[in-house]
């Protein structure tokens, strides 16, 4: 099992890395293999709705025109056996960072070859909330997309918003995750 953990937080301390890392070990204990890589620290542009009409070329390619980290990184994703998506919660919604990636990748993933390794991808979601956790609960991975309405099963491409079964973790004593397969 290979599994990519995408990190909407840019703090390798914070709550965000605490869960990523309780899942990482559970991944690692079962003798699998975990990448991380935190969306601040990398170069994703938000979209540019390139063109008049609101689409560009992620409409008829499945590929974005920004030259940055976004296709390496959705290549990462399409060699894992599985993609973790760990965001914290700011104002009710996903990070900034979170936000810009899956954004274009909703976009490219429109496309037939954009999907390619995408669809039907395994995933899971991660959403921390602090102060009130107002908005945890709308905030997780929604499973809109493609195949299989359902949660941890298909990788969610329609928005991250809007889940009921948002995976959340308390601030202490977080227990190692254990994949099962
Ligand atoms: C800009 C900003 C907005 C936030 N908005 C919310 C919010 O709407 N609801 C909530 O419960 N926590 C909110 N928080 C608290 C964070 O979700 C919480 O501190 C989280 O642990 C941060 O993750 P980190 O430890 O990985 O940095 C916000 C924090 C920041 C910095």
């Amino acid at each position: 099992m290979k599994a990519l953990v995408i990190l909407g937080s840019r703090n390798p301390k914070g709550q965000t890395a605490r869960a990523a890392e309780a899942f990482l070990r559970g991944v690692t204990d079962g003798g699998g293999e975990c990448e991380q890589f935190f969306l601040p620290q990398m170069r994703i542009e938000r979209c540019r709705q390139c063109e008049d009409n609101g689409w560009g070329i992620c409409r008829t390619e499945g590929r974005c025109v920004i030259e940055d980290d976004f296709a390496s990184l959705v290549d990462k994703i399409r060699s894992a056996d599985a993609a973790i998506f760990a965001t914290p919660v700011y104002f009710s919604d996903l990070s900034e960072s979170m936000r810009a990636f899956l954004d274009r990748l909703r976009r490219t993933c429109m496309n037939q070859s954009g999907k390619a390794g995408i669809a039907g991808k395994k995933a899971i979601g991660i959403c921390i909330a602090g102060g009130g956790g107002g908005g945890a609960s709308v905030v997780g991975v929604t499973a809109t997309l493609i195949d299989e309405p359902q949660f941890g099963q298909n990788l969610a491409l329609g928005s991250f918003s809007g889940a009921p079964q948002c995976v959340q973790y308390c601030r202490d004593n977080l227990p190692p995750l254990r994949i099962l397969n």
